[in-house]
């Protein structure tokens, strides 16, 4: 198989681009120094390059995308790069390579803010969580782009749901980390500096669900398999973990002797959130994710090499 990853020096796209290869498939990366992905003569042209070989498949892995607070701050920047990006790329898309497929990562931010177990058949019945308004927003959008391209041209899409992902190559930039990797570095701070207690935002009581690189590239690939999935699919394991057990997780992983407190005037969020299972059993039939100690036990170690 041919195909191009757009972001392939992100987190995501940097494993995916791995992955595809060591599996032998020919993968070509478009990010920004390839090619600003806003500007749709950048992104047409580097298309066409490679139309006479063939592109099977696209995975939409690019975004300005960042922490709570950065999608906040940078909200004008984050809804209006990502339209472009969208569109740029439908537009491409159809005017090059129309029978290739589109896969687009969504996450559970875009879901409708309240519901604990996030269930596929009411992911648009209401409001985003106002932390994530343009972010989650600008994913809903993507969704739409793709749906109105299968309308009108049939240009073929895939929009799976995810929830967090960790995993060796996340970021270190803390206007990029999230709760897992964030306590992941904070706690290695906590062991170089020698300190008999690490603190926990929050109660540590709210459940996260988290999904491991491996996975996410191994789904990636796998859904290349599906027939119309241009609904969103929740790539969901139907169990999370509280604050608290994945801090002693990561204890777990660094060695971390010392004290786990809890400093409450940090805000919790939702209580609960985790995908539905609703279809994911049914399209990935009898799929094993990677156990997630292991995963952290991973994640900690890349970070031992990279801080
Ligand atoms: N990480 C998660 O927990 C998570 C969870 C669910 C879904 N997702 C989704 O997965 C996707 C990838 O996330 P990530 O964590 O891998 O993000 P990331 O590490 O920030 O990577 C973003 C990539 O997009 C590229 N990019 C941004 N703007 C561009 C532009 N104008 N032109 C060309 N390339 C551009 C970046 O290229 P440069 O390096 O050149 O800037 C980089 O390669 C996103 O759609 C995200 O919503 C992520």
């Amino acid at each position: 198989m041919r195909c191009i990853v757009l972001g392939h020096t992100g987190f995501v796209g940097k494993n995916l681009t791995k992955y595809l290869s060591d599996k032998g498939h020919e993968v070509f990366g478009l990010s920004r120094a390839q090619c600003d992905l806003r500007d749709y003569t950048q992104l047409s042209k580097k298309l066409l390059e490679f139309r006479h070989r063939g592109i099977d498949a696209i995975f939409n892995c690019a975004a300005n995308v960042g922490s709570v607070h950065y999608v906040t701050a940078k909200a004008g920047d984050v809804i209006s790069d990502n339209t472009y990006i969208a569109l740029n790329l439908y537009k491409a898309v159809l005017e090059v390579c129309p029978e290739t497929k589109v896969v687009n990562l969504l996450s559970n931010c875009c879901y409708v803010d309240g519901t604990q177990i996030q269930e596929e058949e009411k992911w648009l019945d209401g409001a985003v969580h106002p932390s994530v308004f343009s972010f989650g927003n600008f994913k809903r959008v993507l969704y739409y782009i793709s749906r109105c391209y299968e309308m009108q041209y049939n240009i073929d899409s895939i929009n799976l749901m995810f929830s967090g992902i960790y995993g060796p190559g996340d970021s270190t930039d803390p206007n990029k980390v999230h709760a897992l990797n964030g306590m992941i570095i904070r706690m290695l701070e906590s062991i170089e500096n020698n300190d008999d207690e690490f603190e926990i935002w929050g109660t540590g009581k709210p459940i996260r669900e988290w999904i491991y690189i491996e996975d996410v590239c191994k789904i990636l690939l796998q859904s290349l398999q599906l027939e119309k999935v241009i609904e969103p699919v929740n790539i969901a394991q139907g169990k999370g973990f509280a604050i608290a057990e994945t801090a002693q997780n990561i204890a777990k992983a660094t060695g971390y002797q010392g004290k786990l407190t809890f400093n409450t005037d940090f805000q919790d969020g939702a209580p609960i959130k985790i995908l539905g299972m609703g279809k994911f059993a049914d399209l990935f039939k009898d799929y094993i994710f990677y156990d997630h100690q292991e995963g952290v036990n991973q994640t900690v170690q890349y970070y031992r090499e990279v801080l």
